[in-house]
């Protein structure tokens, strides 16, 4: 059986596992997990493209089916209600034939109606976790996203199956090959738009299997963290940022790279492959991700010290804080299902996860890192109009090279982010592992 489904039925018994534990503890003796349904355009008869609930995907890549339910109850084999209506206007697909593999009970139905009757009642010890687009959606539940149970499950899922790791690994495996496709169409002169389609092209993804919209920017858009106009046209290709990934069974890949030929700009990304793989290679379990993203900064400060951004020793630049205007983001995030895995709103929920430090809001992950953690690891440099201006301000501008920073503006920055499986030893780097892999 290839990867990854040799693991999907030990993957749905831990499920089982961690739900029934989860659902005992908070009093329920019943969960329905709805897939949702796709958000309406405002004026307008169509409807944004339909993401599944990530909660409903954890069971099993049902991503086409809107409208379906999972009903778990501790002791008992969960049971899919698959809405699959009789339609002639759009395609309903078959159920993945994985689901069938994984012993949970499945049922087609053909309609909203006859999934009500078949969830039944819902009384006080019924919970709900899923989207409320209209009142029918909850089925009657006085339990909707409970946050004492979203909080164990979300605290559970941060531990990933050998499941899912295979797929997080596979769609690397795939993200990678678009990534080297990418590079070739730059070296080449391609605009941003043609970049972009290389990547599609090579990864072969539809627009469901993107995790996210790719970000591609030429030039001095790499100082946009989150860059989204694809301009079509040719230029002078001084450098590329492209953070882009694909999805494989709903599992995400989140994967940047940056390239130039540039010989010293070259350079300066080289430099920070070398930092950002030793922070990759300190990224172990037991580590605490705020130390880590603390370490990048003060690796960012002596690093613009060298390439003469910053002309002060990395002490006094560090005590300035003067490395927050070129990495305004945090290091790293939790993925899985989502790009942004449950970290970010783990950090809200749980009264003892520690908020991200006040000079480091963007910071998505604080806690210690543990086994079966899959995280990003993504420190960059950016030369950002905005920020450079805030600083031109402050006492700390003094120690600012700005020829050099004039000299690198139109290069736009450097972000090069891998995605780590925290192991009980150290951790796998499941990115750099599928270059090793492709790039030959
Ligand atoms: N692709 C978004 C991020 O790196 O967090
Ligand atoms: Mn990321
Ligand atoms: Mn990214």
């Amino acid at each position: 059986m290839p990867e990854p489904q040799q693991h999907y039925a030990q993957h749905i018994a831990e499920l089982q596992r961690r739900y029934d534990q989860a659902l005992t503890a908070c009093g329920y003796d019943r969960l329905i997990i709805a897939a949702g349904h796709p958000h309406p355009v405002f004026q307008d008869d169509q409807h944004l493209p339909y993401k599944a609930n990530p909660w409903l995907l954890q069971w099993g890549p049902l991503t086409e089916h809107p409208g379906s339910v999972l009903l778990v109850s501790p002791g008992q084999t969960p049971r899919l209600l698959v809405h699959a209506p009789t339609d002639y206007w759009y395609r309903v697909p078959a159920v993945p034939d994985l689901l069938n593999s994984g012993g949970l009970d499945i049922e087609l139905h053909a309609n909203p109606e006859s999934i009500a009757k078949a969830v039944g009642d819902t009384g006080r010890s019924t919970a709900f976790i899923g989207e409320i687009l209209s009142k029918a959606d909850g089925f009657g539940s006085k339990a909707v996203n409970p946050p004492e149970l979203l909080q164990l499950l979300e605290e559970d899922r941060t531990v990933k199956t050998a499941w899912e790791i295979a797929n997080i690994r596979a769609a690397s495996s795939i993200a990678v090959r678009g990534h080297l496709a990418a590079r070739e169409c730059f070296m080449g002169g391609g605009s941003e738009y043609e970049i972009q389609l290389a990547f599609r092209a090579a990864c072969g993804s539809t627009d469901a299997e993107m995790p996210y919209p790719a970000i591609v920017a030429l030039n001095e858009h790499g100082a946009t963290l989150h860059y989204q106009r694809l301009d079509r046209d040719r230029g002078q290709n001084l450098s590329l940022l492209i953070d882009a990934g694909h999805a494989v069974n709903g599992y995400a890949a989140d994967i940047t790279r940056t390239y130039s030929d540039d010989a010293e700009f070259g350079s300066i990304i080289e430099a920070m492959h070398e930092l950002q793989r030793s922070l990759c290679e300190a990224a172990q379990s037991g580590v605490d991700y705020r130390e880590l993203h603390h370490a990048a900064h003060h690796a960012l400060t002596s690093l613009l010290c060298e390439i003469e951004v910053i002309n002060a020793q990395p002490e006094a630049a560090t005590e300035a804080g003067l490395s927050r205007t070129f990495f305004p983001h945090g290091l790293g995030h939790f993925l899985g299902l989502q790009v942004h895995d449950v970290g970010a709103l783990y950090t809200r929920r749980d009264p003892n996860e520690e908020a991200p430090p006040e000079e480091d809001k963007y910071l998505r992950l604080t806690r210690k890192l543990a086994p079966g953690n899959v995280i990003t690891c993504e420190p960059g440099i950016y030369f950002i109009d905005s920020l450079l201006a805030e600083l031109r301000d402050k006492p700390g501008a003094a120690m600012v090279n700005w020829s050099r920073v004039e000299q690198l503006r139109p290069f736009g920055g450097i972000r090069i982010e891998d995605n780590l499986h925290i192991t009980a030893d150290g951790n796998e780097n499941m990115t750099r592992a599928a270059f090793a892999e492709l790039d030959r």
